[in-house]
């Protein structure tokens, strides 16, 4: 049976955690269509710690939170002083201490154990983007950007499907940008050929609902 939910397997290796790359183009993109923001919260964090550096230091975020389902991940995340929630991103009483936030990134398990070998489709990603948006923007009625992070195997179809989705909801919310994040760096910080890692769908009701299309290939 499939699990319920998907968590590292902490006595096989570090933390699943984001490349320094694709974190680097995420602060970029912030400097460049949310000059000042001041408030992050990432759900579905894993290790932060990265992220929670550059955006403090490079873009002057004053807060920020991470929610991740595994104690022994949001421990790790505390004892840096990250502040760090423990909690199912699909609960309504956790997910409503983030509302606040003006740009929440929403980054669930793309793998199997978390550990970026055996890839999901993006319909079989738990917990569901579809599951997601219906309870933060639908029923919670958050109002900022929301950075969907997908599996690289997602297709324009259903970047299409979550947008319907999204404006069935909410007709505020549009589609900013889409972005391909390629590194040449593993999380653990092992040099590898450029690859795509990621496809971040950055939807909001502050930003044009403009679909740009964009990829940092070389
Ligand atoms: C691989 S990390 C993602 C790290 C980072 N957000 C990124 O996209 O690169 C995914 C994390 O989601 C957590 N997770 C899995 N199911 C969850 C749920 N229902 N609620 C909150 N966290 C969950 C796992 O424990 C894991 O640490």
């Amino acid at each position: 049976m499939e699990p319920l939910y998907r968590t590292p397997n902490l006595s096989k290796r570090a933390f699943a955690r984001t490349n320094p790359q694709t974190i680097a183009q995420r602060v970029a993109i912030l400097r460049e269509l949310l000059p000042g923001v001041k408030s992050i919260a990432e759900i579905c964090c894993g290790d932060c710690s990265q992220q929670w550096t550059a955006y403090r230091q490079e873009l002057g975020v004053e807060v920020y939170r991470g929610l991740d389902i595994q104690p022994e991940i949001v421990a790790a995340n505390r004892a840096l002083g990250i502040d760090c929630v423990c909690g199912d991103a699909l609960a309504e009483i956790t997910l409503r201490q983030f509302l606040a936030f003006e740009v929440i990134f929403f980054g669930p398990p793309l793998s199997i154990d978390c550990d970026g070998h055996q890839l999901l489709s993006f319909r079989e990603v738990t917990p569901g983007y579809a599951a997601f948006v219906q309870l933060l923007l639908g029923e919670l009625g958050y109002n900022g950007t929301l950075v969907c992070i997908c599996p690289k195997a997602t297709t324009i179809g259903d970047v299409r499907w979550l947008y319907n989705q999204i404006r069935a909801l909410r007709e505020d919310f549009g589609l900013r940008l889409v972005y391909s994040s390629y590194a040449t760096m593993t999380g653990d910080g092992v040099e590898t050929e450029s690859r795509l890692k990621y496809l971040d769908l950055w939807f909001s009701n502050q930003l044009e609902d403009s679909w740009e299309i964009r990829n940092n290939e070389k």
